[in-house]
């Protein structure tokens, strides 16, 4: 999978790409990141990127010449994702149907906005990971392609069973434990010594709907809605 990223700020990738699984992934060329500088996009002595909004207001927006032509020149032709608090928030379904594409091209946002000429005639999807506001859309590219870099075929290694397959990915996980058995004076749940594979699955799944039911209702709300 080839995952192209345009950034103000180049240098913070691979950043924490490059650790286990997705350093993985990249070393083996399974996943081949390119990262390009939005200021290589501009032509004026000043290399600006962005500009004052139309109609006052604080802060800056980014320019959409620049962009454009950076997404007008890649090679690719997978879809074109604005990491922005607008967009609709990443789950894993979104980040399966992502994986499932032969190459990504994801823009950093910065700034106070991007001019929304990006959004509406440039972009495929604007993709949020949260509602919170961080100072860019590098982390987010980030987090998504370390979400996608571990569905892409070849990247897990031994773990090769994505654990959270087992049961619904709607499901929060059940709790694990290893050894030892008896930790400071907590013990490990019985069943899961009992060696009885149809009970411990049982225990399982009760504990994954248990926990989501207090955890995130929403989830279950999901489910049957
Ligand atoms: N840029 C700033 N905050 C963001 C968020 N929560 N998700 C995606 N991009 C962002």
């Amino acid at each position: 999978m080839n995952i192209e990223v345009l950034t103000l700020f180049p240098e913070q990738f691979p950043g924490p790409l490059t650790a286990g699984v997705t350093g993985r992934g990249l070393a083996a060329g399974r996943v081949n990141l390119r990262v390009h500088n939005l200021r290589d996009y501009t032509h004026d002595r000043h290399r600006q990127v962005d500009d004052v909004p139309y109609g006052g207001g604080a802060g800056m927006v980014l320019k959409p010449e620049p962009i454009f032509e950076a997404v007008r020149a890649r090679a690719g032709k997978g879809p074109v994702i604005l990491l922005t608090p607008q967009g609709e928030l990443l789950n894993q379904e979104l980040v399966r149907e992502l994986a499932g594409y032969d190459d990504l091209y994801l823009i950093c946002g910065r700034y106070e906005g991007v001019d929304e000429r990006v959004a509406t005639h440039l972009v495929d999807r604007e993709v949020s990971v949260g509602d919170y506001v961080l100072t860019g859309g590098e982390l987010p590219a980030m987090v998504l392609i370390d979400a996608v870099c571990r569905l892409v075929a070849g990247v897990l290694g031994s773990e090769a069973s994505p654990k959270d397959e087992s049961f619904d990915q709607r499901l929060l996980e059940y709790p694990h434990y290893t050894r030892p058995a008896l930790f400071e004076g907590h013990p490990v749940p019985e069943v899961l010594l009992s060696g009885h594979h149809a009970e411990i699955e049982r225990w399982r799944r009760s504990q994954a709907v248990e926990r989501t039911r207090r955890r995130r209702p929403d989830l279950l709300d999901r489910q049957q809605g």
